[in-house]
């Protein structure tokens, strides 16, 4: 399963990055807000840094300005990937960013019948969100089964993006599916190393190697 990592920080982007962790970033206008950064420099930054793709959300609403603004985001680098609201206009203007070549990752997805729309109009990416269902006491990752079990039936390639992941439990609940791509906060990503266990086993190493007086270096 790929990780994406869900920020606009780029300080915790090349963290991660160079513990070979990235293999791409997404980014959306709350995302952008909190980095208090422009759009266009901050995610220009990103790309500079991450090979693999770098979702970067239009904020139009209809068709033709989604176009023009997701033309715009994928001049900034060739691994832009358009991100697009489920919404009928967002799925036309998927037909035709895709049809250019570019890549698209269509957000905001709750439904199964919404991925499979966003499959039929050629998206890259889906990206169904777990943790606001989850909010609302729903299953999100009933909705991550499903679309894989879609998917799989009719063998379409758009890639399923796991997103809205808020714990270390549905980035292995979304790896047990088949999730193709998990995309979660840096702090999520860095949780997935924590064990209590861990943590008591070293407390006991460093305490009996004290005892022995040995040193290695
Ligand atoms: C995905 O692309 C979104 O940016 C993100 O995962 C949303 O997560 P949230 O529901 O925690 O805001």
């Amino acid at each position: 399963m790929k990780f994406f990592v869900d920020t606009a920080d780029v300080t915790a982007i090349r963290e991660l990055h160079d513990l070979g962790m990235v293999d791409g970033v997404t980014t959306n206008p709350s995302l952008i807000l909190k980095s208090g950064r422009d759009i266009i420099e901050v995610t220009r930054e990103i790309c500079g840094i991450v090979e693999g793709p770098v979702s970067a959300e239009v904020v139009a609403l209809d068709a033709d300005a989604m176009i023009a603004e997701g033309r715009k985001l994928a001049d900034i680098a060739p691994n832009i990937a358009v991100k697009l609201p489920l919404t009928w206009d967002g799925l036309k203007a998927c037909k035709v960013l895709t049809g250019e070549g570019k890549m698209v990752n269509v957000t905001l997805c709750f439904s199964a019948n919404q991925a499979l729309l966003a499959a039929k109009a050629g998206a890259t990416f889906i990206s169904p969100f777990i943790g606001r269902l989850d909010d609302l006491a729903l299953d999100g990752m009933e909705l991550i089964e499903d679309i894989r079990t879609v998917y799989d039936n009719y063998g379409f390639e758009t890639q399923i993006l796991a997103a809205s992941i808020r714990s270390v439990n549905h980035v292995l609940d979304v790896a047990r599916i088949g999730a193709d791509v998990m995309t979660a906060p840096p702090e999520v990503i860095r949780k997935l190393a924590s064990h209590p266990l861990t943590d008591a086993g070293l407390a006991q190493f460093m305490k009996d190697w004290e005892k022995t007086g040995q040193k290695i270096l």
